[in-house]
């Protein structure tokens, strides 16, 4: 393969504090050269990409995704979210456990990275669960899993119940240097609700979910990893409270670290009077209060890092009654579109949103998998050429992804990924792009 020059764009990295008039040269897989645009590339034999007007970043890193394989091929596999991933700009992927069989031992882990190897067109990193069979019962051998390549714990879907078990998933993962993600969720208060507990749900007649249910178990962790100094890392925070609590927690120097979807900070409990099962999600979407402090929490760094939660599910699925429909919401092919609304309207600055994308996802999950989010000489060529101004309008028929189970169909985003590079080929490309 020849090698790839990226030029004419604007080199943005503020991991490392680069905003430049950059060319970057990719040479078999990695970042081989940056350089001023007037100098001349130590090849010259080379493809070139002209990102005339578009910012060259970092590929994003997604720590929380669904890609169903194996057991629920019809959702998604492992390939079509691999390419939805790709075509929204993320370059790496974790993929959670919560498949069938779940990814509770060496086979299926091993399974996945083979599939992986195979036929994604991104990185895609397996979390291993915490319990067997996701049942909350007995732990995993968590050891064997890290040797066999996930790069943390969850049972998300479901919390674990039992706080000594999570007591002890925290002590092994204290010592294999991996987090354990935690899915907040006390199912004794949550129970068969729909959606955020308020007016809402009120106004709907539906049951509906507290904020107490997610931010009980928050509190419990934060205490447990302050037992056994493990690192819990907090999946999709969706309340005012478990901010607070997260912050207070980061305070004392408890090893937290905490994600929030786009969907969270950009939409409400509203949504699902208009967009019904497709608004049907796990955190429930909540208030504008919520929004507003969460915000606060990813400009302050209480939350580290945007994860999607891409959670697929068949149309048929997504037909049935609220009650009855799956929680989920698909989010790589819309997560760059939606966030850049917050840029546009001045509530996050364009440096913090790629920085929750790519240096702090990296910076979790470690160097072990590679020097990823950065655009260093020597790193794998993992990078994204973005359009900050070109308006788009959402049409999950043109998704990769198998889901269309999104609440953002028809809307307007201005914010567009134009090219994707994975381990230095381009795996997505903007029709209008030259
Ligand atoms: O909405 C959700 N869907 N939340 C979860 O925690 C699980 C996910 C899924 O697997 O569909």
């Amino acid at each position: 393969m020849k090698p790839l020059l990226i030029r004419d764009g604007q080199l943005f990295d503020p991991g490392q504090g680069i905003n430049e008039p950059w060319s970057l040269l990719i040479k078999d897989g990695v970042i081989s050269w940056l350089g001023e645009t007037r100098m001349m590339p130590p090849e010259t034999d080379c493809d070139i990409i002209s990102a005339r007007g578009l910012f060259v970043v970092p590929g994003f890193i997604d720590l929380h995704c669904h890609f169903r394989e194996p057991g629920f091929e019809e959702k998604e596999t492992i390939a079509t979210g691999a390419q939805a991933a790709a075509n929204g700009g993320f370059t790496t992927v974790c993929c959670m456990p919560n498949t069938l069989p779940p990814l509770d031992n060496r086979e299926s882990v091993e399974f996945v990275l083979a599939k992986a190897a195979k036929e994604a067109v991104v990185r895609v990193l397996p979390v291993g669960c915490i319990t067997r069979g996701r049942q909350g019962e007995e732990l995993v051998d968590m050891a064997d899993l890290a040797s066999a390549g996930v790069v943390g714990f969850s049972d998300d879907g479901d919390s674990v119940a039992n706080a000594d078990l999570m007591r002890r998933a925290l002590e092994s993962s204290h010592i294999l240097g991996l987090p354990v993600i935690e899915h907040c969720e006390d199912k004794a208060l949550s129970g068969r609700g729909i959606l955020n507990e308020g007016i809402v749900s009120a106004r709907l007649g539906l049951k509906g979910i507290p904020p107490a249910a997610e931010e009980n178990v928050v509190a419990r962790d934060l205490e447990l990893a302050r037992l056994t100094g493990g690192r819990v890392h907090i999946a999709h925070v969706s309340t005012s409270g478990s901010v607070g609590l997260i912050r207070h927690a980061k305070r004392e120097g408890i090893a937290v670290t905490a994600e929030v979807t786009p969907h969270h900070l950009t939409l409400t409990e509203e949504e699902v009077v208009a967009h019904g099962t497709n608004a049907k999600v796990n955190p429930p979407l909540r208030t504008s209060r919520d929004i507003e402090a969460l915000v606060d929490a990813l400009n302050d760094g209480t939350i580290d890092v945007i994860a999607t939660d891409h959670a697929p599910h068949t149309v048929a699925e997504k037909a049935l009654r609220l009650e009855e429909a799956p929680f989920g919401i698909i989010g790589l092919e819309t997560a760059f579109g939606s966030l850049m609304g917050l840029v546009n309207s001045g509530q996050v600055s364009i440096d913090t949103l790629i920085t929750r994308l790519t240096s702090a996802p990296a910076s979790i999950l470690g160097e072990r998998f590679g020097r990823l989010g950065t655009l260093t000489v020597g790193a794998p060529a993992d990078v994204v050429l973005v359009d900050l101004a070109k308006e788009w309008v959402v049409d999950p028929d043109t998704f990769a992804s198998k889901g269309r189970n999104t609440p953002l169909a028809g809307r307007t985003l201005k914010g567009k990924v134009m090219a994707t590079i994975s381990r230095g080929k381009i795996v997505y490309k903007d029709d209008s792009l030259a």
